[in-house]
Formats: structure tokens, C-alpha cells, sequence
């Protein structure tokens, strides 16, 4: 669904000049989602922190509220959920088309409640997204399915604990088995699980909780199921989004200045930050361990990059990488490993000048030396934050519309960047 009532709001930037000072990163969205989800496990009430202001924590919110969690906002960054234990294991088709991680309450659900019935998940449209490593690793735990009119239903007394190897490092199926293994009865062990911070983040937040995890931060997840009701609520901070603060160094990069990037992790960027620094950015650490001081090059030299699970280049930075690219000296080449279908926004870029052919899941990118501002649209989240990064590297106006799906992941991506001397409105 890609609606675009005319009263949406649009971004309007100009590639005027280059940015300078300090951008503050908010807490990640694949975290803090997760998080949501998870206070499912347990009665009582939940308090996050370093909450990003974004659509998603709205509608993963609401989704909740659905299912029976009261959600408070006490102050911005802050979020209080109350989990009263009166749950109804229903997740309607209204709320879960509008968000992936919806899929999140599915572990959660079925391992408290017994019971659950979901509509099969939507997100972003670069491709098919299935869920079969969810489902055959709960079947493995004992659980139940039933498939119809576009809802699953599953069903499991109390699951048991089983071995699970994974194909594929799978972030969402990774979540949903360790969230089901903290209350199933005996040892889960999840190999080739996905290592991404945000699962880290997770596991330190069960584990406050009472849960029993180790391997945590590796690719073998250990968890020793405890009792029902034993869990108990916390307080926790989220990590620090990776990818928000990687848009804000790729717009420096090809706008040119110097930024410090603050609230960062830069551990969880040690790969890309290496990237970035053959590409020609000079990036140091301060003496801060969550800041990032970064100066743009005269002019960015072109790479070749291949997405992979973490610690790898993750797929969410390449329309970003694409985009350095299209304005860099040489030719690159990217190989998306992950969603072969996700390079839709690449004809956007070409709207704007950009020299980008595509064959298969490889892109080759030839530098030119200026982009030439157009209206281009967002089609999901990470690509409409590269074309507002494209904008900053062209010459005139650049209109983005489908403003709604940025909306979705960044927390006042306009506002933090005019901060900094962007041309950048919303109108
Ligand atoms: N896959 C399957 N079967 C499954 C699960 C996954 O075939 O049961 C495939 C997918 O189709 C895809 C690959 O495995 O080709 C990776 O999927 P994964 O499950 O790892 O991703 P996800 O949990 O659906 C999360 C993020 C994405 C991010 C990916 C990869 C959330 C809510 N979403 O998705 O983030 O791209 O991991 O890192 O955490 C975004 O934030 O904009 C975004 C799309």
C-alpha cells in the first residue's frame, strides 16, 4: 500500500552548501520495537527509554493497546508500558499490514498466552518477506499452525525447548524464538541466530526480566526457559540507532562540513565505518564512547560493496551507499545479499542524474560530479532517507513526497539536519 493523499506532506532540500555542528542520534527502531513487544512476557509496568519519536512506536503502540498493554509517553524519548496480564491474543489486519514487526508479538503471545491469531505481516515493499524459519521453529518447539483468510493461528499448551539451526541468520525469526524460549519449558538452542546489536539489545533487556540467555552478542543463543509469571518488568535504555546515524554521515559525506555525531555507538558501526573511510571520510572517535566526529572529503572515491547480516553491511544503509556513490570519483559496484528486490529507489536517483544500472541483485554506479534536483518519492523508509541525502547533493530543488514512510523510522530527520545548515523543509 503506497498511498499519497494530496494533502501529504512533502521535503523540500537544496544542495547549498556543506553542514556543521552536532547531531544527537535517537534509540534504534529495530530495537525499540522489539522491546514493545517483548513486555508481553511479563504483568506489570515496563518503562523505555531513548525512545525514537517515529510512526512505528505510534502503531506498535496501538497494535498493543489492542491486545490489552496500556501505553503511556510521560515526555518525549520516554515510553511507560503497562502490561495488566488481561490479554486477548488477536493481532487485527488494520494494525499488522502497516508495520513488519508486528510479526515481533507472535513469539510473546503464543508462549504466555498459549494462543494466538495474527494476520500474516506487512512492511516494506521491496519483495517478499516470508516467515517460514518463524513458523518451523516454533513447530520444532511444539506449536501449532493453521493458515487462513490471511491470518495464522498458533497454538502450544506450554512449547518445549528444541535445537534450531537457521539457513539464514534472520533478525525477525531470531526475536520471535528467543522471546517464545524464555517461558518454554527446558533449553532452546538457536545456531546461526542473527547477531545485529538489536538482538543484543534485546537479550539484556529479557535478561533483567529473568530470562535465562547466554551466548549473547554470538551466533549460538543458549536460552533455559523459566516459569510462567516468574519474569518481572524493567527499565531500560535503548541502543542507539546505527542506522539513523549512518544517514547523518552520509549526509555530511556528500554535502560536504564536518558533524559530530552524538548518542552513537560506533562498535556497532565498525564495518561501515571502515567503508566509509576508504570512500574517503575522515571519521574519529572522541573522547566520548558514543560520539563520532566526522569531515567530509573535496570529493568521495568510489568503492565495491556487498550487504550481509551484522557484522556485515547491512542491507538498510545501501540506497544510502548507492547514493554517496552516485556523486563519487569512479565506478562501484553493490551486491544486495539480502532483498534482491530492493533497489526500486535506483530510479529515483536516475530522476536526479544519477548514472546507476542495475542487473540482478548488483548495481553499478558511475560517479558524476552533481546531481540535479527533480521531485522524486520515498518507497520505504531507507530509501526515501537517501533521497533526502541525494537532495543535499544536487543543485536546486529536490521535492520528496511518500514522506509518510520516513516518518515511519526517522525521529525529525528535517529538523536535525537544518540544524546543521541543511536547506531542508517541510511543506
Ligand atoms: N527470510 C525468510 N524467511 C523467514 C525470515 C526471513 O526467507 O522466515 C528472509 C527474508 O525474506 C529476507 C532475509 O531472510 O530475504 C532477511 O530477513 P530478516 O528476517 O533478517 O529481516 P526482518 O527481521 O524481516 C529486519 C529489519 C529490516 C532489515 C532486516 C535485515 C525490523 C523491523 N526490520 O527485518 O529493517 O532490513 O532485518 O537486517 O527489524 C528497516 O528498518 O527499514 C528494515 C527494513
Amino acid at each position: 500500500m503506497d498511498p499519497n493523499p494530496a494533502d501529504e506532506p512533502t521535503i523540500a532540500v537544496r544542495g547549498n552548501g556543506s553542514l556543521q555542528g552536532t547531531v544527537t542520534v535517537p534509540g534504534a527502531k529495530n530495537s525499540v520495537l522489539k522491546l514493545m513487544a517483548a513486555t508481553l512476557l511479563s504483568d506489570g509496568t515496563f518503562e523505555l527509554t531513548n525512545v525514537p519519536d517515529i510512526a512505528d512506536v505510534t502503531i506498535m503502540g496501538d497494535l498493543l493497546e489492542a491486545i490489552g498493554v496500556v501505553i503511556e509517553r510521560p515526555s518525549s524519548g520516554h515510553l511507560l508500558l503497562t502490561d495488566t496480564g488481561d490479554l486477548t491474543p488477536v493481532a487485527p489486519y488494520e494494525l499488522v499490514e502497516r508495520i513488519r514487526a508486528s510479526i515481533n508479538v507472535l513469539g510473546p503471545l503464543l508462549t504466555r498466552c498459549g494462543h494466538v491469531r495474527l494476520s500474516m505481516p506487512g512492511g516494506d515493499d521491496f519483495g517478499a518477506r516470508p516467515i517460514d524459519m518463524h513458523v518451523a521453529g516454533l513447530e520444532a518447539m511444539g506449536a501449532t499452525f493453521k493458515f487462513s483468510h490471511g491470518y495464522l493461528e498458533a497454538f502450544a499448551d506450554r512449547l518445549h525447548g528444541a535445537d534450531i539451526t537457521f539457513d539464514f541468520p534472520s533478525v525477525g525469526a531470531t526475536e520471535n524464538l528467543l522471546t517464545a524460549a524464555v517461558l518454554a519449558d527446558g533449553r532452546t538452542t538457536i545456531d546461526n541466530a542473527a547477531r545485529e546489536p538489536e538482538i543484543a539489545d534485546l537479550c539484556e533487556f529479557l535478561i533483567a526480566m529473568g530470562a535465562r540467555i547466554s551466548g549473547v552478542g554470538t551466533s549460538t543463543l543458549v536460552v533455559d526457559g523459566v516459569e510462567r509469571g516468574s519474569l518481572r518488568p524493567v527499565r531500560h535504555d535503548t541502543v542507539p540507532d546505527r542506522i539513523q546515524a549512518a544517514t547523518y554521515l552520509a549526509a555530511v559525506a556528500v554535502a560536504g562540513g564536518e558533524l559530530l555525531v552524538d548518542g552513537v555507538l560506533p562498535e556497532h558501526m565498525t564495518m561501515l565505518l571502515e567503508r566509509f573511510t576508504d570512500m574517503g571520510l575522515d571519521i574519529s572517535t572522541t573522547r566520548s564512547d558514543r560520539q563520532l566526529r566526522v569531515i567530509a572529503p573535496d570529493r568521495l572515491r568510489s568503492i565495491d560493496v556487498a550487504t550481509l547480516p551484522y557484522p556485515g553491511i547491512a542491507t538498510d544503509y545501501k540506497p544510502l551507499i548507492i547514493t554517496m556513490l552516485s556523486v563519487a570519483d569512479g565506478v562501484g559496484i553493490v551486491t544486495e545479499n539480502l532483498y534482491p528486490g530492493r533497489f526500486r529507489y535506483v530510479e529515483e536517483l536516475q530522476r536526479l542524474g544519477a548514472d546507476v544500472r542495475t542487473s540482478g541483485h548488483h548495481a553499478v554506479v558511475r560517479g558524476v560530479s552533481r546531481l540535479s534536483g527533480a521531485p522524486v518519492r520515498a518507497h520505504d523508509i531507507r530509501a526515501g532517507a537517501a533521497m533526502v541525502v541525494a537532495g543535499l547533493a544536487a543543485e536546486g530543488e529536490t521535492q520528496i513526497s511518500g514522506v509518510h514512510h520516513i516518518d515511519r523510522g526517522y525521529d525529525d530527520l528535517v529538523g536535525r539536519l537544518a540544524a546543521v545548515g541543511a536547506h531542508i523543509e517541510r511543506r
